[in-house]
């Protein structure tokens, strides 16, 4: 899909880069030639990552923990990187989520989605931002968001919450930065299986059922496509790309909001027949 080379040059940080989408897109990036650094909390689980991708030093992974809801560990995080060289993109993809009903949810747990969600981009954002702009470098920001952040979700009500303020924050900041050469994008994805996501979010064979009958598409994304449409965002080639949010989820969220979609399950062919208008005799 992309010539080898196409990120060559970019040194690139992924939040949550050990497991799921944030891993897949490391792979991708490396693939595609691209220095990566990989964060999150769990640092075993890093290190088994960077370890695999690393091919045996063919590949520069490194990975670093910090707990993205810390802002002094993630601006120590990006100091250590800087003190390498200037990252050109950041990814922000760490998240946290799980289903419940919103009146059973403590302060804690609203607090805990959002410092992840929230004010873990919000952190790496600021702190990658400002050095962009202090040194006069160019940088470019993608966020990881979801397909509820425009209209909301009922049961994720602390990721949908999160999610809205994480796209409002890149198309602000698109317009804000874009003048002094700093990108900001978004990718909506729809349901891709990860551990991460289904164990907490589709905990139950029928919900997957469930969802994969409401994709016009029937079937679930896959973190290649993501990577891939995160790959030629975060390129050069995309350069003129910025403050936009691009859905990726085989057409689910269309496919809930036309008043009519859903009567192609639930006509038949001889209903459709019978509602043809009779030939005038
Ligand atoms: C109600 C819950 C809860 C649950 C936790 N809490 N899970 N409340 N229902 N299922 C409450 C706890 O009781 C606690 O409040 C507070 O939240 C913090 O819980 P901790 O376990 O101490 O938090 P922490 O260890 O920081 O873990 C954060 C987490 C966890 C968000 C709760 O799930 C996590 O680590 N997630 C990271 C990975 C993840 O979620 N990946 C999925 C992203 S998928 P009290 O008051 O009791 O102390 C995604 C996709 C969306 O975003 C779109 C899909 C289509
Ligand atoms: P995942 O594997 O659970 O990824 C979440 C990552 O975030 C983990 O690596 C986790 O690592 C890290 N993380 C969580 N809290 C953190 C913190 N405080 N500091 C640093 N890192 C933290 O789930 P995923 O499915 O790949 O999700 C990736 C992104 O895609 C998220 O933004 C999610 O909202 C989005 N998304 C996913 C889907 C889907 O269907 N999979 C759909 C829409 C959107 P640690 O636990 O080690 O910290």
């Amino acid at each position: 899909m992309f010539r080898n080379d196409l990120l060559a040059t970019k040194r690139i940080l992924i939040t949550g880069g050990g497991t799921g989408l944030g891993r897949a897109m490391a792979q991708r990036f490396l693939e595609l030639g691209a220095k990566v650094y990989i964060c999150g909390r769990r640092e075993d689980v890093l290190k088994k990552t960077a370890d695999e991708l690393g091919e045996g030093g063919k590949n520069f992974v490194r990975a670093i923990a910090c707990d993205v809801r810390n802002l002094q560990a993630v601006e120590a995080m990006i100091d250590a990187i800087w003190k390498d060289a200037p990252l050109d993109i950041l990814v922000n993809n760490a998240a946290g989520n799980f289903i419940a009903p919103t009146e059973s949810l403590s302060p804690r747990a609203f607090d805990s989605v959002m410092g992840i969600v929230l004010m873990g981009t919000l952190h790496c954002t600021m702190a990658c931002g400002r050095k962009w702009l202090k040194g006069g470098q160019k940088g470019t920001v993608l966020s990881i968001s979801a397909t509820y952040a425009p209209v909301g979700s009922a049961y994720v009500v602390p990721s949908a919450m999160s999610k809205a303020g994480v796209e409002a924050l890149m198309r602000s900041l698109a317009i804000e930065w874009g003048n002094r050469g700093i990108r900001m994008n978004a990718i909506a994805p729809g349901p891709i299986p990860t551990q991460g996501a289904f164990s907490r979010l589709l905990p139950r064979a029928e919900f997957e059922k469930f969802v994969l009958e409401h994709n016009p598409l029937h079937r679930f994304g896959t973190a290649e496509e993501l990577a891939n449409l995160a790959a030629f965002l975060v390129s050069d080639g995309a350069g003129y790309i910025n403050g936009e949010v691009v859905r990726m989820d085989g057409g689910e969220f269309l496919q809930g909001a036309g008043e009519f979609t859903t009567l192609g399950r639930l006509l038949t062919n001889e209903d459709w027949e019978a509602m043809k208008p009779r030939k005038k005799s």
